[in-house]
């Protein structure tokens, strides 16, 4: 693991089987409209679907990553990082980890859904050089907003695509 925006913030692992309860509680401190327990228990039954928990030393579990994989592409599902932990670079440090995955598997692209009235969230996919493919008007309630589909195509040097 390189952590390269991040790399200030010592220590930084991730927690890559966390139980539904450790996701459903990072969810409920991060988001408005959280998602359950029950629905972090029926993700994990399916194996396309992953969460991740970000841990650093001094304060355990500071963020989380949500995400299902069906080759060749990869969808961004949950992505939050505590109210305290912002602004240090963290969630561009889990979207560059999990590039690295995606590369490893040889994936073509990553790609979500955002709330457009979300500009800390825009701009951070924005920076890490997503762009927008689509948009579904009115799509999200809570808060109101259009949704915006945002895409990243992995580069693959001759050296990775020889792999
Ligand atoms: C969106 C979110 C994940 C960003 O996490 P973060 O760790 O603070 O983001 P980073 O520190 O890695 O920021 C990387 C870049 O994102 C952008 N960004 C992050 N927060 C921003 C803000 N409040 N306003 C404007 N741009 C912001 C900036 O471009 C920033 O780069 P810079 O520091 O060089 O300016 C965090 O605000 C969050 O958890 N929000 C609530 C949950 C959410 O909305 N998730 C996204 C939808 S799934």
């Amino acid at each position: 693991m390189i952590p390269s925006s991040a790399h200030h913030v010592q220590g930084i692992s991730f927690c890559l089987q966390p139980s539904p309860k450790e996701m459903m509680k990072m969810d409920s401190l991060c988001f408005s409209a959280a998602w359950s327990e029950q629905d972090y228990r029926e993700m994990q039954e399916q194996p396309t679907f992953s969460n991740w928990l970000l841990q650093v030393p001094t304060a355990a579990q500071v963020g989380m990553l949500s995400f299902q994989s069906v080759p060749p592409e990869l969808q961004i599902l949950r992505l939050a990082v505590l109210p305290d932990w912002r602004k240090q670079g963290l969630a561009q440090f889990m979207l560059e980890q999990l590039e690295i995955v995606a590369k490893s598997a040889n994936l073509e692209s990553l790609w979500l859904e955002v709330n457009s009235a979300n500009k800390a969230a825009t701009a951070l996919y924005y920076k890490q050089g997503y762009q927008e493919t689509g948009i579904r008007k009115n799509y999200f309630i809570n808060p109101l907003g259009d949704a915006l589909l945002l895409k990243k195509i992995l580069k693959y040097d001759d050296k990775q695509a020889a792999q």
